[in-house]
């Protein structure tokens, strides 16, 4: 049986008024693809708020690697191998692509300033690891071409890309998602599928968990689908479980897999 790398057990967030995740169980297993879907509101970004650092969980646990990573702040996790994306960019505006990448995967550097300032052996061997990422990251990520381009002019579709370039560079062992394809073309949005789908050829131990809203996307890449309505967890299953659940069905997937599509 494949290990289990993140288990949330009891994932709770009440923001004032709302009660945004309500109580939630996930397990996922290394190497694998999982799609984490859901109708408006239903919590999913919370989710990977929560599992990422980016907000403290009202309640619940989060075990990575089989250690609670609850004290953890964001870099903290970063370093311990959890990378994501937002579901608004994040780019660093006013520098280049492969300044992005670099300054992105910089929070896991172990050199201390003084280091920096000395440009100690430790510093240099580091920067040169995160510069060779950066390039391996965005070859994956077929932008490399675009390495001395400032991040801000590039179209919104690439500007994407990126974005998960900046995750790949850090060697993630979990790769969060969150709406990768959001604002995408088409054409864009297919070659992002493949694209996730050369991440996980190349990276067979990472395991990705996708928020997405097309449903298409998410039955071809996932393995293993949760479904949250409401910030609880209605349900999970594999593509054809979860395509065949009518509780989900009448709960999600209703307004958005027609019933002629399904035939
Ligand atoms: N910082 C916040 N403060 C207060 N309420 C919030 C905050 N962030 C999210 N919410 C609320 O929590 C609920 C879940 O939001 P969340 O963004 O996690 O949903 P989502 O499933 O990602 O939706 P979408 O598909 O629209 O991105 C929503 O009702 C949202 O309005
Ligand atoms: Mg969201």
């Amino acid at each position: 049986m494949a290990e289990t790398i993140l288990s949330v057990r009891n994932l709770t967030q009440q923001f004032k008024g709302v009660l945004a995740v309500d109580h939630i169980r996930m397990d996922l297993e290394k190497g694998s693809i999982y799609g984490l879907i859901g109708t408006n509101g239903a919590g999913k970004s919370t989710v990977i708020n929560m599992i990422s650092g980016s907000i403290p969980p009202t309640e619940g646990e989060i075990l990575f690697g089989g250690k609670d990573i609850g004290k953890l702040d964001a870099a903290g996790r970063a370093k311990a191998g959890i990378a994501r994306t937002f579901q608004n960019l994040r780019l660093f505006s006013g520098q280049t692509v492969l300044d992005n990448v670099i300054t992105a995967s910089q929070i896991t550097r172990k050199y201390n300033l003084l280091e920096m300032l000395a440009c100690m052996p430790r510093y240099r061997r580091e920067e040169k690891d995160f510069s060779e990422r950066a390039k391996d990251a965005l070859r994956i990520m077929d932008i490399e071409r675009y390495e001395d381009f400032q991040a801000d002019n590039l179209p919104y579709g690439l500007q994407r890309r990126l974005e998960i370039a900046r995750c790949l560079a850090i060697r993630p062992k979990l790769l969060l998602l969150d709406e990768p394809a959001a604002g995408m073309n088409p054409h864009e949005s297919l070659k992002l599928v493949d694209d996730i789908r050369v991440i996980h050829r190349t990276h067979p131990e990472m395991t990705i968990l996708l928020i997405e809203h097309d449903m298409k996307v998410v039955m071809n890449l996932c393995g293993y689908i949760f479904v949250m309505a409401s910030g609880r967890m209605i349900a999970e299953g594999t593509p054809k479980q979860i395509y065949d659940s009518e509780e989900v069905i009448s709960a999600y997937l209703g307004g958005i897999v027609h019933r002629k599509e399904r035939a």
